[in-house]
């Protein structure tokens, strides 16, 4: 979604905050815009698409027909994904407004501004002109409106009018050395560098600089200056830094600093062609790393230190409630059934934009369990709220440290996978899913499952980094299979029991980054009505392993194949009858049914990827999606 990168300091701005809008990339966005303050005044530049246009039309390089590089050490940028408005340079950000004395206001904004129809026509009355169809140059309007010289009071002043979400970065040209920032509902770091200060949404756009941030809280606002301190010495005198938080009554605040958990090279492509490929192919590393001290083989018991102040409410739960959307949905989701099945609790899963929304049933000891690789979806932050308001135990599995829905819920479990930049969730999917395995069989053990029980699952875990490495030496073969289908636009995935949530991802994952229609559901769904579709060659995903259910998933794939369709089946090593009805198969290591989706899920990924590049797609930047919805 929207990017906001910010600087202030003793560096030249522009190239900084062009690195950092590129860092943002992958969030998803539409259009990029700049503002640039020198002691000469400000430059502002915005266009549709890439950064690169962006970046050419303000450090040209070939002279730049008679356009000057932007020049100064204080300026914001912005990444838009649209919502209000269409892309467009109009709708772009910064948006600027003048202010009665004639200085310019520059905002950059994520975040929906709820109110804004009423602000824009209480501001229209006043005599300002609109030149966007967007909520935040109104945001702009009214802080230009408000400035008597002091951003600070302007910003604090405009944001008490405001209802809605924002994280926004302001500057003006007359005051060169001053950034203000502040947010509600939407994620805004402060990285402390030397002699300056990073300004962003997103901690990928601040580790280059700095692994020293402060996370701003709702209603903060943060004032930062950098400049020297003595103008009259040759060399600009020593370099001063300086910044306070406060709130948006003008309280004082006390801020806390931590330490960013994310490296460069995390963050960076190495020798892969896409983020995606990287992730999927890192899953052993990054699984290892969800896995590490959380099993005690000696003790035979899950340890999850998040969990340990709240393990007597959780053994008293009486229902859990796992949400999320997208990818953590379907993560949710068989969270339910591992509840149910291993700890043996009353679970329901649902897309957190239907829970917020329907006046959810919220019995005694009920804990909710918010499932989010960003921790920052806005549904999912809603449906949270929602059920904290009332009475229910808040639990968060997210992968972003520090993240809002981290901070907001009384307990919980981080991934611990890394951070994950490819756009369509992989490794993120496979850490939720190992963390909420971890969870059930934490509170099992507590409530009715065996020690041989605990013990065999623990054991098959602890294999789990090798047994995803055997899958991913298939990805040739999976990419071969994937060429004989890749100009068919409709597929189905199908699964039953664990491995139907498995299909629900095979088909969000190729719709996501290869632009085919796929749709994902119970396998047995199929002969109610998704059959008529059937045609020939038409490919149909079976996640047909050894189980419970392996020959109804047979009879499923019989069913298909006398209509003609085109089977692909993910099966269990080993197996031979597959191989007479499947038309390509990819094999997984045999394990017990509860943790199949943890193997099952990654030929699907490779499924995924590979169509995407075959359709000559830009798999890590795929049309209108965003890696993290910041609003409902
Ligand atoms: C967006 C992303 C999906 C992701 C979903 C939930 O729609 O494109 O890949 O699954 O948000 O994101 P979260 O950060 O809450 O896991």
């Amino acid at each position: 979604m929207c990017g906001i990168v910010g600087y202030v300091g003793n560096k030249s701005v522009t190239p900084l905050l062009i690195e950092g809008l590129k860092r943002l990339e992958y969030r998803g966005y539409d259009s990029a815009g700049i503002a640039v303050v020198n002691d000469h005044g400000m430059r502002v530049s915005r266009s549709v698409g890439r950064v690169s246009v962006l970046e050419s039309n303000v450090m040209p390089t070939d002279g730049g027909n008679g356009v000057e590089p932007f020049d100064g050490c204080l300026g914001i940028a912005h990444t838009r994904w649209a919502t209000h408005g269409e892309p467009s340079e109009a709708n772009a950000h910064p948006h600027t407004c003048q202010t009665r004395c004639g200085n310019t206001v520059a905002v950059v904004h994520n975040g929906i501004i709820e109110n804004y129809a009423t602000l824009r026509q209480y501001l229209t009355k006043k005599g300002y002109h609109f030149t966007s169809e967007t909520d935040t140059e109104v945001l702009a309007v009214l802080i230009a409106e408000l400035y008597e010289g002091d951003l600070e009071s302007a910003v604090q002043t405009a944001l008490r009018e405001v209802r809605g979400a924002y994280a926004i970065a302001v500057v003006c040209n007359r005051e060169p050395h001053t950034l203000v920032c502040a947010r509600k509902g939407s994620p805004l770091l402060i990285g402390l560098a030397d002699k300056s200060y990073v300004v962003a949404s997103d901690a990928s756009a601040i580790i280059e600089h700095t692994t020293q941030a402060i996370t701003l809280d709702d209603y903060q606002v943060a004032k930062l200056c950098a400049g020297m301190e003595d103008k009259t010495t040759a060399d600009g005198g020593p370099w001063s830094v300086d910044f306070k938080t406060t709130t948006i009554d003008n309280l004082p605040v006390t801020h806390e600093v931590r330490e960013l958990e994310i490296g460069l090279e995390q963050i960076e492509l190495g020798d892969y062609p896409h983020y995606m490929l990287k992730e999927i192919m890192e899953q052993p590393e990054s699984i290892r790393n969800c896995l590490r001290g959380r099993i005690d083989q000696r003790e035979n018991r899950v340890v999850l230190g998040g969990l340990g102040e709240v393990s007597r409410q959780l053994v008293h739960a009486k229902r859990f409630i796992l949400t999320g959307q997208g990818t953590a949905y379907h993560a949710g989701l068989i969270g339910e059934y591992l509840i149910q099945d291993l700890a043996k609790t009353p679970a329901h899963s649902e897309y957190a934009s239907e829970f917020r929304y329907r006046n959810p049933l919220i019995e005694e000891n009920t804990a909710i369990i918010a499932i989010s690789q960003s921790g920052e979806t806005a549904d999912t932050l809603a449906a949270l709220h929602e059920a904290k308001d009332r009475g229910a135990l808040a639990l968060g599995v997210v992968n972003t440290a520090g993240s809002t829905i981290s901070r907001e819920t009384d307990a919980g479990v981080y991934l611990h996978v890394g951070p994950e930049i490819g756009v369509a969730s992989t490794k993120a999917f496979v850490g939720q899913v190992v963390v909420l395995t971890l969870m059930t069989l934490y509170l099992g053990r507590r409530k009715f499952l065996s020690q041989e029980a605990l013990q065999s699952h623990l054991a098959q875990l602890e294999r789990l980094p090798q047994h995803i490495a055997t899958v991913l030496e298939q990805s040739d073969h999976i990419r071969g299979c994937v060429e004989r289908w890749v100009d068919r636009d409709n597929w189905l995935f199908l699964g039953r029991g664990y491995n139907y949530p498995v299909a629900l991802e095979g088909a969000l994952k190729l719709k996501e980054i290869s632009y085919i229609h796929a749709e994902g559901m119970p396998a047995a769904e199929m002969k109610h009505g998704p059959i008529a579709l059937i045609d020939d060659g038409m490919p149909v995903v079976f996640i047909a392993t050894q189980g419970s259910q392996y020959d109804k998933v047979m009879s499923n794939i019989e069913e298909v194949k006398a209509r003609g369709g085109t089977i692909i089946a993910v099966a269990t090593q080993g197996d031979r009858e597959i191989h007479r009805y499947a038309d390509s198969v990819f094999e997984v290591p045999d394990v017990p049914e509860a943790l199949q989706p943890l193997v099952t899920v990654i030929p699907l990924q490779l499924v995924a990827y590979h169509a995407a590049v075959l359709r000559g797609l830009d798999v890590d930047k795929p049309r209108n999606l965003a890696k993290s919805v910041t609003v409902e």
